[in-house]
C-alpha cells in the first residue's frame, strides 16, 4: 500500500478526495491535515473530523494547521463554489467525540515523514501554506519524502480565480513558491488536467444509489458546487480536481506529465501564477535552468479518471 497524508481544506471536492483514498484498497492514508482555504481551518477542520466518521476510518489522525496564509492578507472564502459550510450548505450533524490530533499540520506531517523515511507521498489539495511551514521547521523532510503531488497551478491553461490564477496557488503564493523550489520531486495536478475531467450528474447518481450513506452524503454535497460549474463557469458538471489529484497516486498512467522549473508570481496582477520552463528549454535568463524537480501534468484520460472514480465511490 501506498502510504498517503492528505493536506486538505474541505471543500466539495476534497471531501470526494478524501473518500477516494479511505475507499481505495492499495493507499494507506497516515492522515489529514487541514489549511484554510474553501473555508476557514476550524471550518476544515471539523468537516474533516466529520468525514473521517462517516467513512468509518476514526483512527485516521486530523491535525489542524494554518488560518492564514504565510504572508500576505487573506483572501474571503469562495462560499459560492463549496456553500458557507464547505459542504454546499446542506445540513450536517458533527459527531461530538471528534479532536483534532495534538500536534499541528507541519508537526504532523514532519514527524509522519520520519517515521516512515522515503515512503510517504505527501498530497496537499489546499493552500500551501503548511507544507511551506513544514519544509522551514525541517528542511530534511524534502530529502525523506516519496514525493509531493500537489493539486495546484496551470502551466499553459488561464486560472480560475483570476486570469493568471488557480485557487490554492493563489491563496499562498508565497507559500507555494517555498514548496516548489524545494529539492523534491514534485507532480502538478493543475488546470491544465482538472479543466478536462468534467463530472456529469449520472454518475454522482449511479454512486448514491449503490452506497446510500457515503455516496448519499457525496451526492447532496456536489449538487451546490455542480450549479457553480453549470451557471457561472459553464460547465457540464463539475470539475475533480482534487480526486484527480490522488488518482494521479495510484494511476500514473492515466496522465501525461512533462518535467521543468515552476515559479510562483508572488502579487500583483499576476499573483499566483505558476510559470513552467520544460527542461532542457534553454531561456536568455540563466534563472530558468536551475531546477527540473516538477512533473507537470498536462494531459488527461478523461474517461479512465471518470471510470475509476466512481468504481472506488461505489
Ligand atoms: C482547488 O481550489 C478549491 O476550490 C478546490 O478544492 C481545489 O483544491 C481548485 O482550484
Ligand atoms: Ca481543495
Amino acid at each position: 500500500k501506498t502510504k498517503i497524508i492528505i493536506d486538505t481544506d474541505p471543500g466539495v471536492d476534497d471531501a470526494l478526495a478524501i473518500a477516494f483514498a479511505a475507499l481505495h484498497p492499495d493507499l494507506e492514508l497516515l492522515g489529514l491535515t487541514t489549511v484554510f482555504g474553501n473555508v476557514s481551518v476550524d471550518q476544515s477542520t471539523v468537516n474533516a473530523g466529520y468525514l473521517v466518521d462517516l467513512l468509518n476510518i476514526k483512527h485516521v489522525p486530523v491535525a489542524k494547521g494554518e488560518a492564514v496564509p504565510s504572508v500576505q492578507a487573506p483572501h474571503g472564502f469562495p462560499d459560492f463554489v463549496h456553500g458557507k459550510n464547505g459542504f454546499g450548505d446542506i445540513e450536517v450533524s458533527y459527531p461530538s467525540d471528534f479532536k483534532p490530533h495534538a500536534l499541528s499540520a507541519a508537526d504532523f506531517i514532519i514527524k509522519t515523514i520520519h517515521e516512515h523515511p522515503n515512503e510517504v507521498v505527501l498530497v496537499p489539495i489546499g493552500p500551501l501554506t503548511n507544507i511551506a511551514l513544514a519544509l522551514k521547521k525541517d528542511p530534511s523532510i524534502a530529502h525523506k519524502v516519496k514525493e509531493v503531488v500537489i493539486m495546484g497551478g496551470a502551466a499553459h491553461e488561464k486560472g480560475n480565480v483570476s486570469p493568471a490564477a488557480e485557487a490554492n496557488i493563489w491563496n499562498d503564493p508565497h507559500a507555494a513558491q517555498i514548496v516548489f523550489e524545494a529539492p523534491w520531486k514534485i507532480v502538478m495536478v493543475g488546470l491544465d488536467v482538472t479543466w478536462k475531467t468534467i463530472m456529469p450528474d449520472e454518475p454522482m447518481a449511479r454512486i448514491a444509489e449503490k452506497s446510500p450513506v457515503v455516496g448519499g452524503f457525496l451526492k447532496k454535497i456536489c449538487e451546490f458546487y455542480a450549479n457553480f460549474y453549470r451557471n457561472v463557469a459553464g460547465f457540464d458538471g463539475f470539475s475533480v480536481h482534487d480526486p484527480a489529484t490522488v488518482m494521479y497516486v495510484t494511476n500514473p498512467e492515466l496522465f501525461t506529465t512533462e518535467q521543468g522549473q515552476i515559479e510562483v508570481v508572488q502579487s500583483g496582477a499576476g499573483a499566483g501564477k505558476t510559470f513552467f520552463a520544460p527542461k532542457g528549454q534553454i531561456y536568455a535568463e540563466d534563472y530558468w535552468s536551475k531546477r527540473d524537480n516538477v512533473h507537470v501534468c498536462l494531459a488527461v484520460d478523461k474517461t479512465g479518471v471518470l471510470t475509476l472514480i466512481e468504481n472506488i465511490l461505489s
